[in-house]
C-alpha cells in the first residue's frame, strides 16, 4: 500500500490533518488502534477556541458544531464565596469560545472521511514505524500491511508508539501534578450560562456543559483516588460545597451517567520531528486541562503541518517541514504557560503552604480587579491568533 502521508491515530490531530490534506489534494491513510465506536464514545474535554472553530468551518466539517455547539462570551471565576465574570468579548474585541464535546468533533470528522470514501482503518494492531524509509507497518483484518509513504504523521496520542520510536532523538520536559480531576457527565440542566472555575479550600471544581440538558463537572481529587469511594450523592455534595456562594447557590442535579478520574501533567518533547516523522497533538505534548487547550493545540499543530505538506507536495519545498517543530513549539510553550498559570491559580495542593495560599488569593483578586490582568487571561483563553 502507498500514500503520501501515513497518519497514525484517529483523534482530533489525525482526523483534522487527514481532512486538511484531502482539501489540498494530498493522499493519506489513517490507521487507528481502537474501534470506531470506542473513539466516538471516548469522553474528553469540550472547549474550542475561535480559531479551531474557524479551522473546522473552513474544512467543511462544522455544520453540527454550529447547530449544537454553545457559544460562550465569558467564564466565571468563583472564590471566597463570590463570583467574578471574565468578559471575553469585551476584553478581546468580540471573541468567544464554543463548548462542543471532543467526541462530537471526532464523530463529524469520521463521517466526513467516510463520506469521501478515503482510507480510515480501525482496530489495527502491531503498529510500527520506520522513519528512514519511511513506512508504517501494521496488522489489519488479520493481514500484515506495509504502508509506504513520503511522510509519517504521528498523531497517536500520549500513549502511542510514534514518539517512542524516535525517543533517542528527543528531549522531554515534564511536570506531574499532585492532583487529578474526577469528571462526571450528568443529565441535568446547566446551573449557569457560562463555565464556572472555582477555587475553594476543599479544592478546585469546574462546572461545564455539553447541551441544554447535559452537564460536565470536575472535582480536584488525589491521583490515587478510588472512584468507588465516590457515590453520586458524595459528588453532588462536594460540588455544591465548592461552588457555594455567600448569596446562596446550588447545582441542578441529575442522573450521573459517566464518571472517571484523569491524572494531570504538563509534557513537551522537542523537537516535534525526526527525519520524516512529524509528531502532532498529544503525541508531542500534554497540557493540564484547566486552560481548556488540549484539542486546540492539536488542531494548531496540524494546521501548520498541512500547510508545510502542501508546499512540499506542490514543489518539493521542504522549508515548512524543516521549521515545523519550531513553528509549533512557540504556541505549545505559550499554551503550556497559560495552562500552568490557570492550574496553579485554581488548585489547592494538599497541605498547601499558607504563604502560597495568600499568593494564590492575591493573583485571583488581581485577575478579577485589573482589566489588564483579566485581558491577559481572556486573550489566552480564547486563543492567540499569533504566537
Ligand atoms: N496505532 C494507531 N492508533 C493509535 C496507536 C497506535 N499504535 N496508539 C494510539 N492510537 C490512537 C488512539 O487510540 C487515539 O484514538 O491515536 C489516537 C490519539 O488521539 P488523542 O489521544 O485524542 O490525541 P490527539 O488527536 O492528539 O488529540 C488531542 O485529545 O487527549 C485529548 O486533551 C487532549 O484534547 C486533546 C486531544
Ligand atoms: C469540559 O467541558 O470538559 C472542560 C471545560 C473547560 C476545561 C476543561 C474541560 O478547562
Amino acid at each position: 500500500m502507498k500514500t503520501q502521508v501515513g497518519i497514525v491515530g484517529a483523534g482530533p490531530a489525525g482526523l483534522v490533518l487527514a481532512r486538511l490534506l484531502e482539501l489540498r489534494g494530498i493522499s493519506s491513510v489513517v490507521i487507528e488502534a481502537r474501534s470506531r465506536d470506542y473513539v466516538e464514545q471516548r469522553v474528553r474535554a469540550g472547549v474550542l477556541e475561535q480559531r479551531s472553530v474557524d479551522c473546522l468551518t473552513e474544512a467543511g466539517v462544522a455544520d453540527r458544531l454550529h447547530e449544537e455547539g454553545m457559544v460562550h462570551h465569558g467564564i466565571e471565576l468563583r472564590f471566597g464565596g463570590q463570583g467574578h465574570r471574565i468578559d471575553f468579548s469585551a476584553l478581546t474585541d468580540g471573541k468567544s469560545i464554543t463548548v462542543y464535546g471532543q467526541q462530537e468533533v471526532v464523530k463529524d470528522l469520521i463521517a466526513a472521511r467516510l463520506a469521501s470514501e478515503l482510507p480510515l482503518l480501525f482496530e489495527v494492531s502491531d503498529v510500527s514505524v520506520d522513519v528512514d524509509r519511511p513506512a508504517v507497518s501494521f496488522t489489519h483484518d488479520g493481514s500484515a500491511v506495509e504502508l509506504e509513504c513520503d511522510v509519517i504523521a504521528g498523531c497517536d496520542g500520549f500513549h502511542g508508539i510514534c514518539r517512542d520510536a524516535v525517543a533517542d532523538h528527543l528531549t522531554v520536559f515534564e511536570r506531574v501534578y499532585l492532583f487529578a480531576w474526577l469528571g462526571i457527565l450528568a443529565h441535568s440542566k446547566p446551573s449557569s450560562e457560562e463555565l464556572i472555575y472555582a477555587n475553594h479550600e476543599r479544592g478546585f471544581a469546574l462546572h461545564s456543559m455539553r447541551s441544554p440538558s447535559v452537564t460536565r463537572s470536575y472535582l480536584q481529587v488525589s491521583p490515587e483516588e478510588d472512584i468507588d469511594e465516590w457515590p453520586d450523592e458524595r459528588i453532588w455534595e462536594e460540588l455544591n460545597a465548592r461552588f457555594a456562594l455567600d448569596s446562596g447557590f446550588s447545582l441542578n442535579e441529575g442522573e450521573i451517567f459517566e464518571k472517571g478520574v484523569t491524572p494531570m501533567r504538563s509534557f513537551v518533547v522537542e523537537p516535534m520531528q525526526h527525519r520524516k516523522l512529524f509528531l502532532a497533538g498529544d503525541a508531542a505534548h500534554i497540557v493540564p486541562p484547566t486552560g481548556a487547550k488540549g484539542m486546540n493545540l492539536a488542531i494548531a499543530d496540524v494546521e501548520i503541518l498541512a500547510a508545510a505538506l502542501e508546499s512540499f507536495a506542490a514543489s518539493g519545498d521542504e522549508s515548512g517541514l524543516q521549521s515545523y517543530s519550531e513553528d509549533c513549539l512557540r504556541r505549545v510553550w505559550r499554551v503550556q504557560h497559560f495552562s500552568f498559570f490557570m492550574t496553579s491559580m485554581l488548585h489547592r495542593p494538599e497541605n498547601q503552604d499558607p504563604f502560597e495560599a495568600q499568593l494564590q488569593r492575591a493573583q485571583l483578586d488581581y485577575v478579577c480587579s485589573s482589566e489588564a490582568a483579566a485581558r491577559s487571561l481572556a486573550e489566552n483563553y480564547v486563543g492567540l491568533d499569533r504566537v
